[in-house]
């Protein structure tokens, strides 16, 4: 079975905890592209959603799924996304898209997260590269003080609220609590990719045609 056919039966089981009337937050990347036609398939009703990229709203307008601006929504009953990567004690690093400020917002918007992931994702200890987003105000001397840990993304176009999307390569992934908080503390980083085990509620990881499901706390 491929890392494709994974990603479909992660997508397809966490598709089930959605129901009519609920408001959903959908996130970004080739597990979701799976996620939005099985959750159209279900023909559920009164959904009110928002989505992490225009990539996703998209694709979710085109299966007939309402997607609208997160303004006017303070809270989601579930979001469902994909991860890169994730510790057996839930942290993940996301942001292989580039969307992780949107997705961790939407993220911490849901009284349940759910996170869908393909066999290769879970990892005993998180490497990097940790994607950031940067303001783009003060580009070049927020790159001067973060040093030569971080880059810019090749050929990445400035996220939708106009930020630079940049990976860092550096030490301390293996604590990523104190990581991410080195990261947050410097004015210039909108977003790192680093999101903590407390957001997590639940993890759908396939392993061949099996679907093993995780409850965090
Ligand atoms: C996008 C993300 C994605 O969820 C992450 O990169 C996983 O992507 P995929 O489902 O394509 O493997 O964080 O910013």
């Amino acid at each position: 079975m491929s890392a494709d056919d994974e990603k479909r039966l992660a997508a397809e089981a966490a598709a089930e905890l959605v129901e009519s009337g609920m408001t959903v937050g959908l996130g970004t990347g080739s597990t979701v592209a799976h996620l939005l036609p099985a959750l159209a398939r279900r023909d559920l009703t009164d959904l009110r959603c928002v989505a992490t990229s225009p990539a996703t709203a998209d694709q979710a307008r085109s299966l007939g799924i309402p997607v609208e601006d997160f303004d006017s929504l303070q809270r989601l009953d579930i979001t469902i996304d994909g991860t890169d990567q994730v510790t057996p004690d839930g942290w993940l690093i996301k942001g292989g898209g580039g969307a992780h400020l949107r997705e961790k917002i939407v993220a911490a918007a849901a009284d349940r997260f759910v996170v869908i992931a393909d066999s290769s994702k879970p990892v005993e200890e998180l490497t990097w590269p940790v994607p950031l987003e940067l303001f783009a105000f003060g580009l070049a001397s927020t790159l001067a003080r973060l040093g030569e840990d971080v880059t810019l993304r090749p050929g990445t176009p400035p996220s939708p609220d106009g930020g630079l999307i940049a990976d860092y390569r550096g030490p301390g992934t293996g604590d990523p609590a104190a990581l991410a908080a080195r990261l947050e503390a410097d004015a210039g980083v909108a977003a790192q990719g680093l999101f903590p085990p407390a957001l997590v509620h639940d993890l759908f990881v396939a392993t061949g045609s099996e679907v093993a499901h995780t409850s965090f706390g």
